[in-house]
């Protein structure tokens, strides 16, 4: 298999997985996007996730990619298996992932998943724990506050602080030793979450363990790019350039990325 790597999400949130991407996998060629004009997907209907992720899909597949990443939790709940069924390339979802991460950093099986509104409703958490660990304790929290404070950029303020703080009320009184970032734009605010959970809770994001399944795939279809010089990531969002490319710059370090408008 030749061509690069797509990855989608809402918005920025995918930016945690190419992250993890870009320093596990380098010589790959990465191909994002984020539709951001049309973010948040958690409080949509799973109609209206579903047809996005179509879209973003078959942009990517007329590009040319390799394997398709869907770095959403919201778009994996609900998208995952239409998107699988409609396209010959592999596609990589982040929730069995993130399930496998916190079950094997939990001592307790007592786990709790933060994520959007349709994420948590769709139970897709649930059901991946228990598929792995029958008898966990799962406690669920939508948190949606936390996607607009990182589609803003004001993730590192201090109001953030509050509102996340405010969010995780939620969880007071509830006995879990790891925490599921269930949503890939939540790494961006890790630092406020880490700082009003118990000291003892492993925050656990899913990017480490999807980037393992893309490198396992990449392995055993023997399409693994390891020569040739390195080729910049192409980010494209349905929004805003310049915020979007202020977020690439902040979360990736990347000078000067190229970030491009695309219609959907
Ligand atoms: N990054 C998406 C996720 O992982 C954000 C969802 C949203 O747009 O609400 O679920």
């Amino acid at each position: 298999m030749e061509g690069p790597i797509g990855v989608i999400d809402s918005g920025v949130g995918g930016l945690t997985v190419v992250k993890e991407m870009l320093n596990r996998l380098p010589n790959e060629p990465i191909v994002y996007i984020g539709d951001d004009a049309r973010c948040p997907y958690g409080p949509r209907s799973t109609q209206e996730v579903r047809k996005f992720t179509m879209e973003m899909a078959s942009a990517l597949s007329k590009m040319g990619i390799k394997m398709l990443v869907i770095a959403c939790n919201t778009a994996t709940a609900v998208a995952l298996d239409e998107v699988r069924e409609h396209f010959s390339f592999p596609v990589v979802g982040v929730i069995v992932p993130g399930a496998r991460g916190a079950v094997k950093a939990s001592g307790t099986g007592n786990i709790a998943v933060l994520g959007t509104v349709g994420t948590i409703n769709s139970g897709a958490y649930d059901d991946a724990i228990h598929a792995l660990l029958p008898d966990a304790t799962v406690h669920p929290l939508a948190c949606p506050e936390f996607v607009p404070i990182v589609e803003s950029g004001l993730y590192k303020s201090k109001s953030a602080g509050d509102i996340v703080a405010k969010s995780l009320v939620g969880l007071t009184g509830k006995d879990f030793d790891v925490a599921i970032l269930g949503c890939t734009h939540y790494p961006l605010v890790q630092h406020h979450i880490q700082a009003h959970l118990p000291a003892n809770v492993n925050i656990i994001s899913s990017a480490v363990e999807t980037v393992s399944d893309v490198e396992s795939i990449l392995l055993s279809t023997n399409s693994m790019r390891v020569e040739g010089s390195k080729v910049a990531p192409i980010f494209y969002t349905t929004g805003e350039i310049q915020q979007f490319h202020s977020i690439v710059e902040d979360w990736l370090s990347i000078d000067e990325p190229d970030v491009r408008h695309i219609v959907l």
